[in-house]
């Protein structure tokens, strides 16, 4: 038997190369490897506030953007959150056994609701439980994403522990599985802030349908520091993020890198790199077109998988709702 890996996106602004090389890379690396379920979280898109007709088609374009980043219909399921009732029922029974104090510790609610202050939703504060919930759904044992979600995995892992204390085993715990390298990829514009869907800054991220001359203009204006050296340093985190960009889509060593840049420039390593990932993001940015290019093709995928994956998390739903007493 494989192991139940279980991961999410969110469908909205523009899926960056943040989440294709933390994220979905791993997860058509892994395919084989795993018993795979991927979802596409419009429940928790919600939590801030989205346009109907833009979050509907968003939906569409991340699912056609895993599909053509390599995820196999036949060996994972890919299917919309809110098309499996499960999660949202499962998330209210959990809400009943998650301390305040947990989620007031989460680092991420912190930062997203400074901006949005008085008017931030009960479902932005709760986004831990959906999530627990569409972990936990499918005895999920391995959870690979970004390493901003570690904290959100590391509630779910405690959330089961603490439901199988007071009722016995119900849930699998889970664990995050991090990349070691990319797992937190920075802003072209502000190298000390996490690369991120929501940010306006047009030379913010690299967004994985961008053409290659708008790629090549990002890069070139990334943010750096005023020395020459190229050396992956941390404490210079703009020319460490560029480096960790090219040492994942060249697949070089870091060594070998270092060397091929020994007395060059920043502008050598940034117009190499704008190329190297133009070439690296051809490939799925042509099968993307083909795939869109087919009306009804991805909905009927995602209706397929969500037939496929709705027996597992109502089997799951029954036995906590037993074990709880419910109904
Ligand atoms: P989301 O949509 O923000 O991001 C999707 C994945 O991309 C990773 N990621 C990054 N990795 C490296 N550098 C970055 N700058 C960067 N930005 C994003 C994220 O860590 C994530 O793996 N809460 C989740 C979605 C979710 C989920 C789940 C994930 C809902 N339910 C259950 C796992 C399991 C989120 O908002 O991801």
């Amino acid at each position: 038997m494989k192991k139940r890996s279980f991961s999410g996106i969110q469908p909205t602004g523009d899926i960056h190369i943040g989440n294709y090389l933390a994220a979905i890379k791993q997860w058509v690396a892994s395919q084989a490897e795993y018993d795979n379920i991927f979802c596409i979280v419009d429940l928790h898109a919600i939590t801030i506030p989205q346009d109907p007709k833009i979050l509907k088609a968003k939906i569409r374009e991340v699912s056609g953007l895993l599909f053509a980043a390599g995820i196999d219909p036949k060996l994972s399921a890919v299917f919309v959150q809110s098309q499996v009732g499960a999660h949202a029922e499962l998330a209210w029974i959990l809400n009943c056994f998650i301390p305040m104090g947990w989620m007031q510790r989460m680092t991420q609610f912190k930062e997203k609701s400074k901006e949005l202050k008085e008017q931030v939703s009960v479902g932005l504060f709760d986004y831990p439980a959906l999530m627990s919930a569409d972990i936990l759904l499918y005895d999920t044992e391995v959870v690979p994403v970004g390493e901003d979600q570690k904290q959100h995995v590391e509630l779910s892992r405690d959330l089961a522990q603490r439901f199988n204390s007071i009722y016995g085993p119900t849930f699998h715990l889970p664990k995050a599985v991090i990349p070691e390298v990319g797992a937190r990829i920075m802003g072209l514009d502000d190298p000390t802030k996490k690369m991120s869907k929501s940010e306006d800054n047009p030379g913010h991220a690299i967004n994985l349908l961008d053409s290659p001359d708008e790629i090549r203009a990002k890069i070139k204006r990334a943010t750096t520091d005023s020395r020459r050296e190229i050396r992956f340093d941390e404490k210079r985190p703009g020319i460490h993020n560029l480096l960790v960009i090219y040492e994942i889509f060249s697949g070089l060593s870091r060594a070998e890198i270092e060397a091929s840049y020994q007395g060059k420039g920043y502008a050598q390593l940034k117009k190499d790199l704008g190329e190297v990932v133009v070439e690296g993001l051809k490939p799925l940015q042509s099968r993307y077109q083909e795939l869109t290019a087919e009306a009804g093709h991805i909905d009927s995928l995602l209706a397929e998988a969500a037939a496929r994956v709705r027996p597992l998390a109502e089997k799951t739903l029954a036995r906590v709702k037993s074990r709880v007493g419910l109904g």
